[in-house]
């Protein structure tokens, strides 16, 4: 059975809908469970296909886990293993954010190595350079990576780029270093600040998440702890391009708007009427939205490369052209091609995109790439005219939680199917 999404367009979007808890803050948690032999009770987890991938990396390792709604509680005291072995690897391809933490509390861990992923070459170089770098000894063997803790001490790293998941990795290594660590030229994400909450409600001593430098002072003792988990703001640039694309009017509950402030400014400069109150966002898209000023995907606070997919989709209806740069990753304009089947004029060159506004989009056949591409197909086919299926929706079940029943919510049109 092949599950698939089938899209009646050209309905208006209107309605409330309430965001989730960010995936890309879920994920690092669950991994920094490991690191209190004790219970953890993480609140608004979503239901996840990445959530559940890092929950049988869990149990795999050991711990003990409930499901309470959207509460995870992860009894960590009962870690018996180091490894994830290749097949659990697969599942997610941000699985690497273990090799830290079990680190850290085993002394040692082998993992397999990540791979590529639809997005293009997965390096995780910078995490390995920074495990060195505060004492770790690291063996590659044979698609294997594998740590020994051996005399690591806190030391100062500077990362050449800011990557969110060496950021993370070196966070919760460092909690098990004697001696202070920095992380200098950090990432800034927010998720990286929600981290930082939760190790610190476990025990840990940290500053300076959000910014760019990041201090630990390794070695304490880690407890229970309770976290409750930020609400995702790409889900609420997601329904954001939505709504601009299916001229709707909507509002986002339970959405933090700072975190979204590059994409609410550059919709509101396409004309689209947006207020923000303190964790509540509307906006109204009466007419066709005009041209995006340039889009350059960059590190936060820039515009999230998560949202580029989403925000192309709407401007493949603007009046006018937009230009779209990509400066994250290699292969992000894959879902392109399906949006041109569904009418849409874009040019690809390199890292950019060019993409010349239609007055109109219409239904067809297309087939999901990678999550936020998948997620762009969904906003262009409610936009679009008639009828379009969408398939290879797994990739979309990665990241949001029955993302059919929240555009159903507001009035879309749209069935999950099976083939
Ligand atoms: C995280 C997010 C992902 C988001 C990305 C950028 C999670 C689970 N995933 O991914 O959704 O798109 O941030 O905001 O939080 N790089 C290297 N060497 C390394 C590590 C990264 O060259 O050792 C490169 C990557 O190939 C990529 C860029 O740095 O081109 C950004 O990667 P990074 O910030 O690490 O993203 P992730 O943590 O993988």
């Amino acid at each position: 059975m092949m599950s698939y999404f089938a899209v009646n367009g050209g309905t208006q979007l209107s309605g409330s809908v309430r965001v989730n808890g960010a995936k890309n803050s879920v994920l690092p948690i669950l991994a920094a469970t490991i690191l209190n032999a004790g219970e953890n009770i993480i609140h608004n987890c979503t239901e996840l296909r990445d959530v559940q991938s890092a929950v049988r990396i869990l149990s795999h390792l050991g711990c003990g886990i409930k499901r309470q709604g959207k509460t995870l509680i992860v009894d960590s005291s009962t870690v018996s293993r180091c490894d994830v072995p290749e097949a659990l690897m697969r599942e997610m391809r941000s699985s690497v954010i273990f090799l830290g933490p079990i680190l850290a509390r085993c002394g040692q861990v082998r993992l397999s190595t990540p791979g590529g992923c639809e997005l293009g070459p997965r390096p995780i170089d910078l995490h390995l350079s920074a495990l060195k770098k505060l004492g770790a000894e690291v063996t590659l063997d044979g698609g294997e990576i594998i740590c020994r803790a051996g005399s690591m001490r806190g030391r100062d790293i500077v990362l050449s780029f800011p990557s969110v998941g060496a950021t993370e990795n070196i966070m919760l290594a460092a909690t098990a270093c004697a001696g202070q660590t920095r992380i200098i030229n950090a990432a800034r994400e927010p998720e990286i600040e929600d981290l930082q909450q939760f190790l610190r409600t476990a025990g840990a001593c940290i500053s300076g998440g959000g910014k760019s430098e990041i201090v630990i002072e390794g070695g304490r003792s880690f407890g229970r702890v309770e976290h409750t988990v930020m609400p995702d703001r790409i889900e609420a640039a997601t329904y954001l391009c939505a709504a601009a694309a299916c001229r709707g009017h909507i509002e986002l509950n339970s959405v933090c708007p700072q975190h979204i402030a590059t994409v609410i400014s550059i919709l509101s400069d396409a004309g689209c009427d947006i207020k923000t109150a303190q964790n509540r966002v509307t906006i109204r898209s009466a007419d066709r939205i005009s041209a995006l000023p340039p889009v350059q995907t960059m590190p936060y606070p820039g515009f999230p490369t998560d949202a580029q997919s989403q925000l192309m989709a709407a401007a493949c209806l603007a009046e006018g052209t937009t230009v779209f740069c990509e400066n994250i990753f290699e292969n992000r304009f894959r879902q392109s091609g399906e949006l041109v089947r569904m009418g849409a004029r874009i040019k690809i060159s390199g890292k950019t995109a060019i993409v010349d506004g239609v007055r109109e989009l219409t239904g067809a056949s297309v087939r999901c790439t990678d999550l936020r591409g998948g997620a762009a197909l969904v906003i262009a086919a409610l936009a679009a005219k008639g009828e379009s299926r969408i398939y290879d929706i797994e990739h979309i079940d990665r990241g949001y939680e029955k993302i059919e029943q929240a555009y159903m919510s507001l009035g879309g049109n749209i069935l999950r199917k099976e083939e």
